[in-house]
């Protein structure tokens, strides 16, 4: 196999043309795909016949698969996959709906956060259900020295909340899909707290204690230096006053996504994409209800960031 790129945004973001993930990725295209991995932060593997097994054995060329930390929509089979889905079956949602629909990196609000994140599309929507992505190290890079000299060395206060249906993420909402997700929040928001409430760990991950994060992150391979953020989840920034952290963090989260800086991937049947959690934040988008979209989510081990 030999490997390609094509980029898919000016900013971030390659398609790897030349991978198979029927088949074991071995020797030099294994080493070819890391590299490219880190160059590139998002990589997109398009319209593969893969099924659950060969997912986790393309996702295990990164790392060690680690558990999801809420156990609530595991793949009844395949316990290491994650189901994110807004379909139903006997009323019942088979995977987690409106999940990451604002700017983040994945489970900051643990010790040790996944350093990637895996995702398969499984059934895609015709319309919506986009995945936005937007590169940390470039976001980072623009800042004016000022605010650098503002944010270096200092620590936010990452919080678990559970905030569904926030769609804070994509800025390009029509006024239409703005009305059906109002429709969709009001009907899922007490159904949501009933299941929480029936779910061990889901109602364990609510009671995480806040997690102290750098602002910016000297990534661990490459060695550069990324922004490191979570929009719905920083509460505050460490020995700073809240009237002050509240709006600086607001800022750098409107500063780190700009609209002509992001990428929109939009899904076509059997795709697999894997981002950097280190140097990238993502967010979901909105998905119809008449649009199925079942997606299979798994994530590597990471360390603690520094
Ligand atoms: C996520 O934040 O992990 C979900 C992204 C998506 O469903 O598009």
């Amino acid at each position: 196999m030999t490997l390609s790129a094509a980029p898919l945004s000016p900013h971030i973001g390659a398609e790897i043309i030349g991978v198979d993930l029927s088949k074991p990725i071995t020797g030099a295209d294994s080493a070819a795909l890391l590299e490219l991995f880190w160059r590139h932060q998002v990589i997109a593997i398009r319209g593969q016949e893969a099924g659950p097994a060969d997912f986790i054995r393309f996702a295990e060329a990164f790392g060690t698969i680690e558990p999801f930390f809420i156990s609530a929509f595991n793949h009844p089979e395949f316990s290491q996959i994650y189901v994110l889905s807004n379909v139903r079956r006997d009323g019942k949602p088979i995977g987690r709906d409106g999940a990451g629909t604002h700017w983040h990196s994945d489970s900051t609000f643990v010790e040790k956060p996944s350093s990637l994140t895996l995702l398969h599309g499984v059934t895609v929507p015709a319309r919506g259900g986009d995945t936005l992505f937007a590169n940390m190290y470039d976001a980072y890079d623009r800042l004016d020295d000022a605010t650098k000299a503002a944010i270096d060395g200092r620590r936010a206060i990452h919080r678990y909340q559970r905030k569904e249906f926030v769609f804070s993420g994509d800025r390009a909402v029509s006024a239409i899909e703005q009305t059906e997700i109002d429709v969709l929040k009001r009907a899922r928001l007490a159904e949501d707290a009933a299941r929480v409430a029936a779910s061990p760990t889901e109602a364990r991950s609510n009671k995480e204690p806040d997690r102290l994060q750098p602002l910016v992150r000297t990534h661990p391979v490459t060695g550069r230096k990324a922004l490191y953020l979570n929009a719905e989840m920083m509460v505050g920034i460490e020995g700073m006053a809240e009237e002050i952290a509240v709006p600086l963090l607001q800022r750098l989260c409107e500063a780190a996504t700009p609209q002509d800086r992001i990428l929109r991937f939009a899904w076509r049947p059997g795709d697999v994409i894997a981002w950097d959690n280190a140097s990238v934040l993502h967010t979901a988008t909105f998905t119809p209800p008449d649009q199925p979209r079942v997606m299979h989510r798994l994530t590597i081990e990471g360390d603690v960031p520094f």
